[in-house]
């Protein structure tokens, strides 16, 4: 009882004071609740929308943009093995047409283009010291048909492994094992598979077409073990370089969707994201369906003057005049894309990721907006312009060098009809990378000079 009487007692003389202050005091507390609710505005419209709250929705937005429409992955089948086989079978008639006796090869690219194995299929962690070859050696029968017998040297404790890589093959792999205290290359030398050169009235060695990949310390082993080694022939060079329709098609599938990819993530971009951001959600939306990433370049404004980016750490945030360039490639059933997209994000977006603001929206800079900008706008358009000219330039380029990509052309050609463009718009210093290059299960194969590659 004398506690609850102490409380009313008190109360009684805080609500005194309270009364007196009256109707000023809730004035006042309505000017600070202004006050906060004005700040809370200004913060929000210019400090950038945080875009660490809206990456979620980023993300979500390209994803489900590019999921609107995955039509470019139906033409795409993985390669049969028939075609694998056929593969070899080109290559044996090139193998003849070479005077050679073999190809040699270690898992790598030509081995995933031959054989269906990469060296990370092999080898996850780095290839190791023991020599895994593949050979494909061409068999002239008594009517004159090219056929390929494939075989294999391999370590004889990983045999078992080599049979559950699941390489094509009509019959069972011919696989020559050698022990680990044995010389493997004498062994391939003595085996079977060369059978033809052990008597002694065949004084010629056996000649190998050794593939570009192959390590320098086998190839010494082999020639060392009596075999006559040679580089890659113009003839073998090109069993890989005409792509199949079924490459084709998975080509087409995967750099249509990698610049998809970048297409549906444009609108849903917002100022304040930084490089490594835009980069993440491109990840993701690649991913997204099916793609395996394989590089990705984000660049803003003056980052982006060097191809590959050089000392980027990539946390320069975009603004509405930030020009963004994007050098992307991804993997899809073992072929790859390389593309390159250079845009601004679009300004109507805003409203987009931060629902509540559009209608405080600040005037956006599209040229013809000028009469209530200072000077420093000023000179803000003029850089926008600038970029968007030499964007105009970069298109113009790109389309002659399409107009000029057609049969017996040489890509020096193509190169040229780009090069021209840029050069009489006065940025032909600035043209440092080349105009493209070939692509296929390797990004850039750079086994052909590119200038002088004959167009099919
Ligand atoms: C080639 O390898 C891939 C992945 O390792 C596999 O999914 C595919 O079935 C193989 N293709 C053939 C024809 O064996
Ligand atoms: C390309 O050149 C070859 C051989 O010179 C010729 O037979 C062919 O008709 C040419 N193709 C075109 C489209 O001009």
């Amino acid at each position: 009882m004398i506690g609850k009487s102490l409380v009313q007692g008190v109360r009684a003389r805080v609500r005194e004071p309270r009364r007196r202050l009256g109707r000023v005091g809730r004035f006042y507390r309505l000017i600070i609740a202004l006050n906060v609710l004005f700040a809370w505005l200004l913060l929000t419209l210019f400090s950038g929308y945080k875009p660490s709250l809206a990456l979620h929705d980023i993300r979500k937005c390209a994803i489900d943009n590019l999921r609107d429409d995955l039509s470019f992955l139906d033409a795409a089948k993985p390669i049969r093995t028939d075609e694998f086989l056929e593969r070899r079978e080109r290559l044996a008639r090139a193998l003849v047409a070479s005077n050679a006796d073999a190809f040699i090869l270690e898992p790598g690219y030509t081995s995933q283009y031959y054989g269906n194995i990469s060296q990370t299929d092999w080898e996850p962690w780095e290839p190791e010291e023991r020599p895994f070859l593949m050979l494909v050696l061409p068999e002239v029968s008594e009517s004159g048909d090219v056929l390929a017998k494939t075989a294999f040297l391999a370590p004889h404790f990983e045999e078992g492994r080599v049979r559950m890589l699941g390489i094509p093959s009509r019959e069972e792999l011919d696989i020559v094992t050698w022990e680990e205290h044995w010389d493997p290359y004498t062994t391939l030398r003595r085996s079977h598979i060369f059978a033809n050169f052990h008597s002694p009235e065949k004084r010629r060695p056996p000649k190998l077409v050794v593939d570009e990949e192959m390590r320098d310390f086998i190839s010494r082993g082999l020639a060392n073990a009596g075999f006559e080694t040679v580089g890659l022939t113009p003839e073998v060079e090109l069993v890989r370089q005409i792509k199949s329709p079924a490459e084709v098609e998975i080509l087409r599938a995967v750099n249509t969707g990698t610049v998809a990819a970048v297409r549906a993530m444009r609108p849903c971009l917002v100022a304040g994201l930084t490089e490594n951001e835009v980069r993440d959600i491109l990840d993701e939306v690649l991913i997204s369906i099916g793609f395996d990433m394989f590089f990705n370049i984000v660049l803003f404004e003056e980052n982006g003057a060097l191809p590959h980016g050089g000392f980027i750490v990539g946390t320069k945030k975009a603004t509405e005049d930030t020009m963004i360039v994007i050098d992307v490639g991804a993997h899809y059933l073992g072929y790859s894309s390389d593309i390159c997209r250079s845009f601004f994000i679009d300004p109507a977006q805003r409203d987009v990721a931060n629902p509540f603001l559009g209608w405080l929206r600040l005037p956006d800079s599209t040229p013809g907006r000028l009469s209530s900008r200072n000077a420093r706008d000023v000179a803000h358009l003029g850089l926008r312009e600038e970029k968007l000219k030499v964007w105009g330039v970069v298109l113009e380029a790109q389309s002659a060098a399409a107009v000029a990509l057609k049969p017996n052309n040489t890509a020096a050609h193509v190169d040229l009809a780009a090069r021209s463009v840029i050069e009489e718009a006065g940025y032909g210093e600035r043209f440092t990378h080349r105009l493209g290059h070939g692509i296929g299960i390797k990004g850039t194969p750079y086994s052909i000079e590119p200038v002088l590659t004959q167009l099919t």
